[in-house]
C-alpha cells in the first residue's frame, strides 16, 4: 500500500506547528499503526531529518500511552481499539491520512504528537487509590462482592488512562476517565471508606487541572479503546451529589 500522512509537526511546546505531507511507500496491511510511524521515522532519521515525536509503550492496547487523532477521531476508526492496535489493513491503498495529537487545554503540547497528560496523574493521585492494609492475599470468598457489582467494577478497571475520552470530548472533559476510577472503586467493599471524600476530591483535582464539563456529547464512549460506558458518569454525579451533601 502507498500511503500519504498528513502529520502535525511541532518543535516545541510554545512554537507553531502545521501538517507536513509525507509519502510512505510499500506499507504491509499487516502492519500497526505505529510500526508504519516507524517506518518512516527510520527514513527520516537516515535522511539526516528530525523523527515524529509520538507516545507509545506496550503496544499491547494495555498501558494507555499512545494516543493520536487519525483522521479526526482519537484512537483512529476502529471502534474499542488503542492506537497501537490499529492496523493498516483498516485504510486503503492510496489513502491520505491526517494525523493530529490529542488537543486539551489540560494536555499541553511537547512535541510533534507528543503531549503531557500528566494532569491524569495528578487526579488520580488526589483520590484514585484505597488505603486498606492490603497485607497477604485474602482467602478467596472472604468478602462477598455480588457478581453484578464485580462485573460492573471490573469493566470500568479496564480504562488505561489513555485521554482519548478528553481528546474526543468537544468539552475536552476528563469526566469518563474520572468516572471509570470513581466507579471501579465505589463498586467495591474495599473502595467504601474513602468513596465520598474521592468524589469531591477527584472531581475538584479534575476541575482544577482545566479539564471542561460533560454535556453528555457521549464522544468519550465513542472513542474509549476499552469501551467504558458512559453510565458511569451517572455513577460518579450520584457520588458527588452525595458526598456534597453528606460530607
Ligand atoms: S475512559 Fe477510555 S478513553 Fe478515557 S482514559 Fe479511560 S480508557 Fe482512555
Ligand atoms: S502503547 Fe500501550 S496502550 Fe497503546
Amino acid at each position: 500500500m502507498n500511503i500519504t500522512l498528513r502529520i502535525w509537526r511541532q518543535a516545541g511546546p510554545d512554537l507553531p506547528g502545521k501538517l507536513v505531507d509525507y509519502q510512505v511507500p510499500g506499507v504491509s496491511p499487516d502492519m500497526s499503526f505505529l510500526e508504519m510511524l516507524d517506518v518512516l521515522n527510520e527514513r527520516l532519521a537516515g535522511q539526516g531529518q528530525d523523527p515524529i515525536a509520538f507516545d507509545s509503550d506496550c503496544r499491547e492496547g494495555i498501558c494507555g500511552m499512545c494516543s493520536l487523532v487519525i483522521n479526526g477521531q482519537a484512537h483512529g476508526p476502529e471502534r474499542g481499539t488503542a492506537t497501537c492496535q490499529l492496523h493498516m489493513r483498516t485504510f486503503q491503498d492510496g489513502d491520505v491520512i491526517t494525523v493530529e495529537p490529542f488537543r486539551a487545554r489540560a494536555f499541553p503540547p511537547i512535541k510533534d504528537l507528543a503531549v503531557d497528560r500528566s494532569a491524569f496523574d495528578r487526579v488520580m493521585a488526589a483520590g484514585g487509590f484505597i488505603s486498606v492494609n492490603t497485607g497477604n492475599a485474602a482467602d478467596a470468598n472472604a468478602v462477598l462482592v455480588p457478581k453484578v457489582m464485580a462485573d460492573e467494577a471490573m469493566d470500568a478497571a479496564a480504562c488505561i488512562g489513555c485521554g482519548a475520552c478528553v481528546a474526543a470530548c468537544p468539552n475536552a472533559a476528563a469526566m469518563l476517565f474520572v468516572a471509570a476510577k470513581i466507579s471501579h472503586l465505589a463498586l467495591l467493599p474495599q473502595g467504601r471508606p474513602e468513596q465520598a471524600r474521592r468524589a469531591l476530591s477527584m472531581r475538584k483535582a479534575m476541575d482544577e487541572e482545566s479539564f471542561g464539563n460533560c454535556s453528555n456529547e457521549t464522544e468519550c464512549e465513542a472513542a474509549c479503546p476499552k469501551e467504558i460506558k458512559f453510565s458511569n458518569i451517572a455513577r460518579f454525579n450520584r457520588e458527588f451529589l452525595k458526598a456534597s451533601l453528606t460530607e
